[in-house]
Parts: C-alpha cells; structure tokens; sequence
C-alpha cells in the first residue's frame, strides 16, 4: 500500500520541479564511437562583434542602482523580440547580411513532443542539423576529453543550488551551471552561492524554450537576456557556453549563438534522465556511465531542479573516483581552460575591462544579495525552470516584493495540470 502511495508523491514532486522538462524527449546518445577533435581556443578576438555588445558608459558615470527593482531592466517573461538593445539586433542583422546565419525554416512543437520542421525539411541533413535527432554540427561540444567527467548541471538557480555547491566545496571541486535567466531574478542568492564559489556559470536561456521554434530575434532574446543577466551579476564575466533546453538547437540557433554572441553549444553524450528519476534510478544510470570505456570523456546531462536530482549525483560521486575518472567542471575543460570569454574563470581578477561592465556588475550582485532575503522566502521547494515559465506567463511586475507570488500562484494551475498527467501518464516520456 505505501509503495503506490509514495510513488504517486515522488511523481507529483518531481512534476512540480520540472514543469518545462517533462517535455525533453531528446533521446539518450550513447554513441561512443565518435570521435571529433575539440577545439583548443573558441573564444572571439577582441575585434569581435560581441565584445561591442555588453559595453555601456565607464564606471564612474553617475549611475546608481536601485536595491528594490535592481532586475526591472531585465525582461520578466519571454523576451519581446521587439525590445532588443539595438546593439544585440544589429550584430544579428550583420550576420544575417553576411550569410553566417543559416536561412532554415523554424521548428514546430507541442509540449512534450519532439519539434518537427515542415515536410521535405530532413532535420539530419547539414543543412538544418538538429541536435535534438542527435546530428551533431562541427564545433559543436558532445564529448569531453577521454577520461575527464565533464561535470555540469542545468536548470539553476534554485533552492537545491546551495546543497550541490556546498557538497563540491567539501570534495574541492566546482562545477559548471547552465542556468536560466529568469531564475536568477528569482534565486539570487543561490546563484551568488555558486559564483562565489568559483564555479562556472553558463547559458541555459531565459525562459527555458525549445529554441528551434523561435525566431532568430527570440532567438537573441534568449540568449542575450540572459548573457547580460549573467554578465552584471558575476564583475563583468561574459559567459562563453550555452546549453539549449532539451538539447534542441540546430544550424540556425547555434550560429546566433556563435556569431551573434560568441557562444559554444554543449550538448551531452549521456542522460541520467534524473529530472523523472528516482535516487535509485539515477543511481543505476550513473553506475553504468562511469562503468563504460573512458572514451570520449562524459558530459552527463543533470539538473540541480531538487535534491533528489542533486543528492543522487553526490550519492554517487565516489564512484566517479574509484572508476578512475578525472572530475572536473565542464567549462575548464572541453575548451582552452578559460571559463568566459573576456575572464579565466569566476576567480580570477583578469576580467577584461574593455568588453563589459565593470562598475556595476558589482552593485549588481550586492543589489542581488539584498533581494535575495525577500525572494528566498517564498519560495517553494522545485520552483525552478517551472519558476521561469509559469512566471513568464503571469505577467510580473518588476518589483522585487511582488517577485515571488507569481511563481506561487501561477504553480497552482501548473501543478494541477501536471499531477493530472502524471497520475493518467498522459505525459509523453520517452527516454
Ligand atoms: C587523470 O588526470 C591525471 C593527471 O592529470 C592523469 O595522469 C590521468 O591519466 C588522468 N586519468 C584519465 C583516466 O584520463
Ligand atoms: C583544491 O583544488 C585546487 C585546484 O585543483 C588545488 O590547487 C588545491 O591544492 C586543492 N586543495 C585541497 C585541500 O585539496
Ligand atoms: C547591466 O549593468 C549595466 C551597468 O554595468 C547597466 O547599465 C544595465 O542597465 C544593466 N542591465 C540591466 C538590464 O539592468
Ligand atoms: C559590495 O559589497 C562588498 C562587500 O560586501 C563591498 O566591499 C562593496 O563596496 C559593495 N559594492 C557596492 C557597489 O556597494
Ligand atoms: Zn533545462
């Protein structure tokens, strides 16, 4: 009797967290026989368009920063694709112009299944190349260097980010968070506790979409947003990889990504599937992981969305030692070793001045530990990219106070919807 009964509890649980993740039918690719060199430097020179992209006044230009609404400048929804910085829409217009961009239809999806593009479109082809049917663009990162554990979690900031920081501090380790934008309004001080911790922060968009639907101005929007989120909350860092939800970008979205804003795309080469798992089955996958030949490297896909999520890779991190593999964030590895594009990494002083914002990104992250102690109080356990989402279509305001209530009362409908489906299994779940 209880086991049915807990099931049914862990189910709507794990619902609750993942409200845009039960969608990610990206299947497993456990492919390992391919082998593709991983380029030793990405990052753009400083003639690069992007480096015009996040530059704003010296400091010192009398600009202050209100602790109440410090992400009022910050779209608190889906970016309106009509409300760009000028600069963002331009760098796309240049490279539209200059034929970087390719020129493909965009994708089509309902919740929960995989997008599809308009017949006679082939997603596998070099034409479109869709990582979501698991073609893999060149340049694109899927695997690490043979031996390495390239460690990275999605879907942050959320309530279980400080569990997962707090136990890598313990091992010595850091780690590299593809986080969403809008979740940092909602979780700063978990996003600080990860910063501050030296551990790498990346690109998961704003509001977690399957980017292959989108325009190439929401495209942007996504991406931008939360560059520039990522950008005055860390001194300045200008983030060099990006992780698209459900593993779903292609030619188009990967070259916005890389001209537009000089990010890398990683995709991963396994799936623990831990956002639906229960700590044994995500146990169970893990083990099997670390048990396979140690080439290429391994870039699993996890989530710090709860602490089951989380708890079961820290239940399993040693193994990771005793099978022999090298743990290490994924961002120091699978490139040149610098984390950001104009920095080394979150604890270096060699932020580039030239290319960011120097000044305020600190009043920025200050700002942000002020509001945290409003926001983290409202919060409800697995409000999480569900948070980002369901926020989104509430239509917040930008007051720091009012910033919580919406995730909660917007998980009302959401949670309805989703213990439905989960108790019907009217949820498309494959892999
Ligand atoms: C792990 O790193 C150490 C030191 O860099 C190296 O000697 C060892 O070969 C690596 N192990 C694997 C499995 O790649
Ligand atoms: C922690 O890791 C760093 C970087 O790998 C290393 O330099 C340092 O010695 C380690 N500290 C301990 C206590 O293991
Ligand atoms: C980001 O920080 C810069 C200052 O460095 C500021 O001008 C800008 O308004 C901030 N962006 C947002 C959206 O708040
Ligand atoms: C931010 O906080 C640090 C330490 O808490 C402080 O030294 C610094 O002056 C603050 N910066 C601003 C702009 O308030
Ligand atoms: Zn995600």
């Amino acid at each position: 009797m209880l086991f049915p009964f807990f099931s049914l509890i862990s189910c709507l649980v794990v619902r609750i967290a993942a409200v845009p993740t039960p969608s990610a039918t990206v299947e497993h690719d456990h492919v390992h026989n391919v082998h593709r060199a991983l380029p030793g430097s990405w990052y753009h020179d400083q003639d690069h368009p992007v480096h015009e992209l996040f530059k704003r006044a010296p400091p010192g230009d009398g600009t202050t920063y209100a602790d109440v609404a410090w992400s009022a400048g910050f779209p608190q929804s889906s970016p309106d694709p009509n409300a760009l910085p000028a600069a963002w829409v331009s760098a796309l217009n240049a490279a539209v112009a200059a034929g970087s961009i390719p020129n493909i239809p965009q994708s089509t999806n309902t919740p929960g299944v995989n997008p599809v593009y308009p017949s006679g479109v082939n997603p596998n082809g070099p034409q479109v190349c869709s990582a979501t049917y698991k073609c893999r663009i060149p340049g694109d990162i899927w695997d690490s260097p043979n031996g390495v554990f390239a460690s990275s979690f999605d879907d942050g900031p959320t309530p279980s980010t400080p569990t997962l920081v707090n136990f890598l501090s313990s091992v010595n380790q850091t780690t590299t968070h593809f986080m969403i934008g809008i979740n940092v309004i909602y979780y700063p001080n978990q996003f600080l506790t990860a910063f501050n911790a030296g551990h790498d922060i990346a690109v998961h968009t704003w509001t977690h979409p399957y980017m292959t639907t989108l325009s190439n101005l929401q495209v942007v929007g996504q991406l931008g947003w939360t560059m520039q989120m990522i950008h005055n909350s860390t001194g300045g860092r200008v983030p060099k990889y990006w992780r698209p939800p459900y593993g779903d970008s292609d030619t188009r979205v990967s070259a916005i990504a890389k001209e537009v804003f000089g990010l890398q795309t990683v995709v991963w080469n396994q799936d623990t599937s831990d956002w639906n798992g229960t700590p044994q089955s995500i146990g169970t996958a893990l083990t099997g992981f670390l048990a396979s030949p140690k080439s290429p490297g391994l870039i699993i896909l996890e989530h710090e969305l709860t602490d089951i999520t989380v708890n079961a890779f820290i239940a399993a991190y040693p193994q990771i030692k005793s099978t022999g593999w090298n743990f290490s964030s994924l961002a120091s590895v699978v490139g040149d070793g610098r984390t950001y594009q104009n920095a080394q990494n979150s604890a270096s002083n060699d932020v580039q001045p030239d290319s960011i914002l120097v000044g305020a990104a600190s009043s920025a992250v200050n700002s942000s530990s002020t509001i945290a102690s409003s926001t983290s109080t409202g919060s409800t356990a697995g409000v999480t990219s569900s948070g980002a989402s369901s926020a989104a279509a509430s239509g917040s305001s930008n007051t720091k106070s009012s910033a919580a209530l919406p995730i909660i009362s917007s998980f009302t409908s959401a949670h309805i919807t989703l213990l439905i489906a989960c108790v019907t299994g009217a949820l498309v779940l494959s892999s």
